[in-house]
């Protein structure tokens, strides 16, 4: 106890020595941060996943939604179709989240689940204009200290890239009714393709999923491109293929990679501290994150 004492006090950092803050080297942690704040703010970016990373995964003990969510436990589909996406959720989320199966059995399986739930979503004719109304009923809430996360990157002019398989126009709205979606801020997602009666017709583009955003980040190297000045990233994640985010960035010197393990700590806690440089548990806030930000402007 008092030799994990006394190297819990050498940080930089204080909100790192929290009991829910796991970190399997914490000298490596140290020696990034030191390296990335000796470079300066200005080649500092920031990637990060959205549902349930930039949002909460659970309040009361009630779970909260995904964008997907959203859509479905509003009024703008049919109660038939609300029972299938959550017949859809009951089915292929345990898969998402099984350690036990490999990414490459997962993979079709997760890529059967979006393309079902976007097809069942085309059939209700979602009309563009139900979508603000859906988002304000909704109890998706964004992580505890997101005022200062989104206002301090924005403050400093830090790009914030929002990596999502989620769906976009839902995701802009959720921080545009938090009043958090600044200029710096870009979102790579899946994007509704509406009629021009505003009903919604298709997803533009390729799908985005869990395990292909290496493939999305690579398809976006003018985004990239624009940020070559920046080779130090904070990757934001709560999954292991968001770990692939940051695969776009180029001439990459540094990564400290911050990830949320909401679910399933015991049989997860070893896979994720052995590919996130920081581990949050426990629906954990943005304090972390943060402080990070805080000690690298
Ligand atoms: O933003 P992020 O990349 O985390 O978004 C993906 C999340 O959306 C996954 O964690 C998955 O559980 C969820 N999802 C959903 N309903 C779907 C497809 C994905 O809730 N139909």
């Amino acid at each position: 106890v008092h030799v994990l004492y006394s190297t819990r006090r050498y940080f930089s950092i204080p909100e790192l020595s929290s009991e829910s803050v796991w970190m399997k080297d914490r000298q490596r942690v140290e020696e990034i941060l030191q390296s990335m704040s000796k470079d300066g703010s200005n080649t500092l970016q920031v990637i990060s996943d959205f549902d349930l990373t930039l949002t909460r995964f659970s309040y009361n003990g009630k779970r909260c939604p995904t964008c997907h969510n959203i859509l479905e436990g509003s009024n703008a589909i049919s109660n038939e179709a609300r029972q299938t996406l959550d017949d859809l959720l009951h089915t292929y989320y345990p898969i998402e989240i099984d350690i036990s199966r490999p990414v490459e059995e997962k993979l079709p399986l997760m890529v059967e689940w979006w393309t079902k739930a976007h097809e069942l979503l085309v059939q209700q004719r979602i009309k563009k204009d139900e979508l603000a109304e859906a988002v304000r009923q909704s109890e998706a809430r964004l992580r505890e200290g997101y005022e200062c996360f989104f206002d301090c990157l924005h403050e400093h002019a830090i790009p914030l890239l929002i990596f999502s398989a989620g769906i976009g126009d839902i995701l802009e709205e959720v921080i545009r009714q938090a009043n958090v979606f600044h200029p710096n801020v870009k979102v790579i997602s899946n994007y509704m393709d509406f009629d021009e009666s505003g009903i919604l017709r298709a997803f533009k583009g390729e799908l985005i999923h869990i395990y292909n955003k290496r493939e999305g980040a690579l398809l976006n190297t003018g985004h990239f491109e624009e940020l070559r000045s920046r080779p130090n990233v904070l990757l934001m994640g709560d999954s292991l293929g968001d770990l692939d985010m940051a695969d776009g960035v180029q001439d990459m010197k540094n990564i400290l990679k911050i990830g949320f393990l909401n679910d399933k700590l015991k049989e997860r806690k070893q896979s994720y501290m052995d590919s996130y440089d920081v581990v949050l548990v426990g629906d954990a806030s943005l304090e972390v994150p943060n402080a990070v930000i805080r000690f690298l402007t």
